[in-house]
């Protein structure tokens, strides 16, 4: 049985129809002073909590969906992270600061049996489960979305650690460049980009990475084209806070095309058929 957290209902619908599993009619909650109650179906066999952690909570949420699934029966509890708050923060950056990430993944831990991710920020992140965590690649998928008539096309990331998701997109597209701008730290909080050498003149351009927050990397990276065609953004997470859609407009960009993992009017592509193969693998 498919179990959906409030803000993956469509996701969990399209792996529910990809795996031919029912999809759990659940219920979602709040007691006057705020806090939350999920209901769930009876369950038998194996649950599959689909949630995205897209803030404290549904955070929160998450790990009462996994309680109440085991209470409701299910033998089996396996939790899809289709996007995981907290993952940047991998590291203490400073004294005194939490590694975030860890302390989310053994809570949520604790309530499950396996962990699947989706382009977790760092797949190293995924150690920090105590239960055997995978992490699911939906790159290919964002090339679904591109038209089919991109001019000599180069799929151009903004740092070099995204570049195997833009050659994982140009791969899935087929024809176009690939290659990657390179970020220069100066201090903690100077950083320069500097293009890459492959020349976008006349071109149409995909710049490609795992999330767009604020829209500062890539409007950024985008600024420093020289005289490119059409310019698209592509990512997995279209998290696009604050006023990244102004930001990403105002940088020229003709489409920003994203997966299903925070549901969001330009999540176009789905991680669910990617989310599903790994699923299959596991039963
Ligand atoms: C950084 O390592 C990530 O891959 C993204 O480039 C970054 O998180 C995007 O954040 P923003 O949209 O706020 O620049």
């Amino acid at each position: 049985m498919i179990v959906s957290g409030s803000a993956s209902q469509g996701l969990a619908a399209a792996l529910a129809a990809e795996l031919g599993e029912e999809l759990a009619r659940v219920e979602y909650e709040s007691f006057p002073d705020g806090e939350r109650v999920v209901r769930v179906p009876p369950v038998e066999g194996r649950a599959v909590v689909v949630a995205s952690t897209v803030d404290d909570g549904s955070f929160v949420e998450l790990l009462q969906l996994q309680d109440a699934v085991r209470e409701a029966g299910a033998e089996r509890v396996v939790t899809v992270l289709p996007y995981m708050g907290y993952a940047r923060q991998d590291e203490a950056f400073e004294p005194g600061e939490p590694v975030s990430a860890r302390a989310m993944a053994r809570a949520i831990s604790t309530g499950t049996d396996a962990v699947y991710t989706v382009n977790v920020h760092e797949p190293a992140v995924c150690e920090f489960f105590d239960v055997p965590a995978t992490n699911v690649d939906a790159t290919p998928h964002l090339a679904d979305p591109l038209p089919e008539d991109l001019r000599d096309p180069v799929f151009l990331a903004p740092d070099a650690s995204a570049l195997p998701l833009a050659e994982s997109v140009r791969d899935a597209y087929g024809p176009g460049d690939a290659d990657f701008f390179e970020k220069v730290r100066h201090s903690g909080t100077d950083v320069e980009i500097v293009p890459s050498e492959t020349d976008v003149s006349g071109r149409d351009v995909v710049v490609v990475d795992d999330i767009v927050a604020t829209g500062s990397t890539m409007s950024e990276a985008i600024g420093l084209l020289d005289d490119p065609d059409r310019v698209y953004v592509a990512c997995v997470h279209p998290l696009l806070a604050a006023n990244a859609r102004t930001k990403l407009a105002n940088a020229g960009v003709e489409a920003v095309l994203a997966t299903d993992t925070i549901e969001r009017a330009v999540s176009e592509a789905s991680a669910a058929p990617a989310v599903a193969r790994a699923l299959g693998r596991e039963t």
